[in-house]
C-alpha cells in the first residue's frame, strides 16, 4: 500500500452533485494551482460520473470518487461513506460546489465549521429549500431588488443558513433576465469562493455564533 506522506498544505475535498458545469470547482482548482489559495484539492466527490467537475478533475490529475446515493440504504449511510473518504485522506476543509443534497446532522456535527458552501444570492435573502439555480435569479428579479450577489457560508443543519464568510454584491439591471443575472453572479462566485478558502487556509477565520471574523 502506498505510504501516506503528510502534505504541508491545507487539504480540500470538493463535493458536487447532479450534472453541473463544475465552474466553481474549476475556479478553486485554478486558484490552488496559481498559488492564490495556499491549499491543495485532494479529492473530488461526485454523485454522478457525468458532470463537468469530473472531467475537469481528470484534466488536473485530481482523484475523483463517484458515490451514487441510490446504492446506499439511507442518507446517513451515504454521508458515512462520504465522511470515511474524507477522514481517510486527511481532509481539512470540505467545499460544496453545486451540491444539492442536504447533509445529515451527523455529518455536520463531525465536520462542524469545516464545510463551506457557495450560494448565488445575498443570504439570508433568497435562500432555503427550492432556492437553487435559475430559480434564485428569477425570484430576485421578480422581487424588484436592485442588488444581488454571491455568499460563501459555513454549512449548518439548515439550507443556506450557516455563518456567512464572504459576500460580493452585483447590480440587478433593469433589462436583466434570470440568465444574464446568473452570469454576472457566477463571475462574483468565482472570485469570492477562492478568496474565502484562502482565508480559511491562512487560519484567518474565527467563528463566534453567527458571525465569522476575518483576522488580519
Ligand atoms: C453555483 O451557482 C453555486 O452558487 C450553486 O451551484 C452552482 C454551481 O455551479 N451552489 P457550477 O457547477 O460551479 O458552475
Amino acid at each position: 500500500m502506498e505510504k501516506q506522506v503528510p502534505h504541508p498544505k491545507l487539504q480540500i475535498a470538493v463535493i458536487v452533485s447532479g450534472h453541473g458545469r463544475g465552474s466553481n470547482f474549476q475556479a478553486i482548482v485554478d486558484a490552488t494551482e496559481s498559488g492564490a489559495v495556499p491549499a491543495r484539492i485532494r479529492l473530488l466527490i461526485s454523485t454522478n460520473s457525468d458532470c463537468g467537475a469530473v472531467g475537469r478533475a481528470a484534466n488536473h490529475g485530481i482523484e475523483t470518487l463517484v458515490l451514487t446515493p441510490e446504492k446506499f440504504d439511507s442518507e446517513v449511510a451515504f454521508d458515512e461513506a462520504v465522511a470515511e473518504a474524507i477522514t481517510s485522506r486527511g481532509i481539512d476543509l470540505i467545499c460544496l460546489a453545486g451540491y444539492m443534497r442536504k447533509l445529515t446532522p451527523e455529518f455536520i456535527l463531525q465536520f462542524r465549521d469545516r464545510i463551506m458552501n457557495i450560494h448565488p444570492a445575498l443570504l439570508p435573502a433568497f435562500g432555503g429549500q427550492g432556492m437553487y439555480g435559475i430559480h434564485v435569479h428569477k425570484a430576485v428579479i421578480e422581487s424588484g431588488a436592485k442588488f444581488s450577489g454571491a455568499t460563501v457560508h459555513l454549512v449548518d443543519e439548515h439550507y443556506d443558513h450557516g455563518p456567512i464568510v464572504a459576500q460580493a454584491v452585483v447590480s440587478v439591471a433593469d433589462d436583466d433576465t434570470p440568465q444574464t443575472l446568473a452570469d454576472r453572479v457566477l463571475r462574483a462566485e468565482h472570485r469570492i469562493y477562492p478568496e474565502a478558502i484562502a482565508l480559511f487556509a491562512e487560519g484567518r477565520l474565527s467563528v463566534n455564533g453567527r458571525r465569522v471574523r476575518v483576522n488580519s
